[in-house]
C-alpha cells in the first residue's frame, strides 16, 4: 500500500492527480483541504492561511496514520491575489503564507514521518523564472520583505503585478525549499527523492478564481480557441504528470529536481539562476524556521542535518 498526503486536492491540478490516485487500488491517500475533497480519500481540515491549522493538520493525520510511513508527501495547493495587501491571522502576507510558509511548516513536520525512499514532490511554477516571467518575475526570496511587503513612498501599488509578482515569488520560495531539502542531511539519510513540479500555464483550474471578472471571462470564451492553437496545458495533462511524479512513475534523473510541463512538452530543465543561489535558500531555510516558530538552524552544517 502507497500511502500519499497531499494539499491542494479539491480543485484544477490537484483534483485530476488526486482522483488518478484514487482509482489505483494499492494508493490510500490523506488530502488536507478546506472544500469538498475528491470521494474516497481520508479528508482532513486543513487551511493553509492558519499555521495554527497545519500544525492540527500535521497531528491529526500523524495520529491517523500510526505507523505507516508516508510514502508521498505532495504539496500542490496555491493561491493568488490580485494584489498584495490580504493577510493571514499570523500577519504574513496571504500568497507568501499559504504557498510557502504552510507548505514549509507542514513538511518540517511530517519529515519524521516519511518513509524510507519517499517522494516529497512541492509545486512551483516557471513564473519563478525572470527569463521567462517578464510581467512580474521575483527579485528577491527574502523572507520578511515577502511576509509583510512595504511600499515605498511614493510608489503607487499596482492591481495584478504586485499580486502576481508575490504569486511568483512565493513559487521561487517552493523551489528553494526543493532544493534546500534535496541537499539536505535528512534527504540524503532516508534517500528521499525531492521534486519541484512546475505544471506550465494550464488554462481550466481555479487559480484565477480572484481575477478581475473581465479576465475570467475572456479567458473562458477563448479557452476553447487558444489552448489548442497554442498547445496551452490542460488540468488533465497536468495533473495526470503530477500524480506520475508523486507515485514515482517517473524519477529525476541524477542531479536534477525541477520537473517541468510546458505546452505538453515534460523536461527536466535548468532552474532559473535566482534559484541556484545556495545563499539565498540557505537564509529562506532559517528564516521561514524562525517565522514558523521552528527552531532556526544555527548554520549550514545544521540545516544540513534538520
Ligand atoms: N494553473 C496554472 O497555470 C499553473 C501554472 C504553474 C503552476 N501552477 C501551480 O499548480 C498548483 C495547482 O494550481 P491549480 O492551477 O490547479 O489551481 P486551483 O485549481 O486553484 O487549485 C489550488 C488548490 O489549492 C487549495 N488551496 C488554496 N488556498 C488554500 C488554503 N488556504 N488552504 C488549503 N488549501 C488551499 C485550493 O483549495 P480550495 O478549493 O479550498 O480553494 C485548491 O485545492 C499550484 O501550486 C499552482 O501554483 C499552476
Amino acid at each position: 500500500m502507497t500511502t500519499v498526503v497531499m494539499t491542494g486536492a479539491t480543485s484544477g491540478i490537484g483534483r485530476v492527480a488526486a482522483e488518478h490516485m484514487l482509482r489505483m487500488p494499492d494508493v490510500q491517500l490523506w488530502l488536507g483541504a478546506r472544500g469538498v475533497p475528491p470521494p474516497g480519500a481520508h479528508a482532513l481540515p486543513l487551511d493553509l492561511a492558519r499555521l495554527a491549522s497545519v500544525r492540527a493538520f500535521a497531528q491529526t493525520v500523524s495520529e491517523r496514520l500510526g505507523e505507516t510511513p508516508i510514502d508521498a508527501l505532495v504539496l500542490n495547493a496555491a493561491t493568488q491575489f490580485p494584489n498584495d495587501t490580504e493577510r493571514t491571522e499570523d500577519g504574513f502576507e496571504t500568497t507568501f503564507a499559504v504557498n510557502h510558509l504552510a507548505h514549509y511548516l507542514l513538511l518540517r513536520l511530517l519529515l519524521p514521518r516519511l518513509a524510507e525512499a519517499a517522494t516529497v514532490l512541492i509545486t512551483t511554477s516557471d513564473t519563478h523564472d525572470p527569463a521567462l516571467n517578464p510581467i512580474a518575475p521575483p527579485d528577491h526570496a527574502d523572507a520578511e520583505r515577502l511576509a509583510h511587503p512595504v511600499r515605498e513612498a511614493g510608489v503607487r501599488s499596482r492591481p495584478f503585478r504586485d499580486g502576481f509578482r508575490a504569486y511568483s515569488a512565493s513559487k521561487l520560495c517552493n523551489l528553494l525549499t526543493a532544493r534546500a531539502l534535496g541537499l539536505s542531511k535528512a534527504a540524503e539519510a532516508k534517500r528521499l527523492s525531492v521534486i519541484a513540479y512546475n505544471p506550465g500555464f494550464t488554462l481550466g483550474t481555479g487559480l484565477q478564481r480572484r481575477a478581475p471578472l473581465g479576465i475570467r471571462l475572456l479567458t473562458r470564451t477563448l479557452r476553447p480557441i487558444v489552448v489548442p492553437l497554442f498547445r496551452i496545458n490542460k488540468p488533465a495533462q497536468a495533473g495526470q504528470m503530477l500524480a506520475d511524479l508523486a507515485l514515482g512513475r517517473i524519477a529525476p534523473p541524477p542531479g536534477r529536481l525541477y520537473a517541468s510541463l510546458v505546452k505538453r512538452r515534460f523536461t527536466w530543465p535548468r532552474t532559473s539562476d535566482l534559484a541556484q543561489r545556495d545563499e539565498i535558500m540557505s537564509r529562506l531555510w532559517s528564516d521561514s524556521a524562525r517565522m514558523v516558530g521552528l527552531t532556526a538552524p544555527a548554520n549550514d552544517e545544521e540545516r544540513q542535518s534538520t
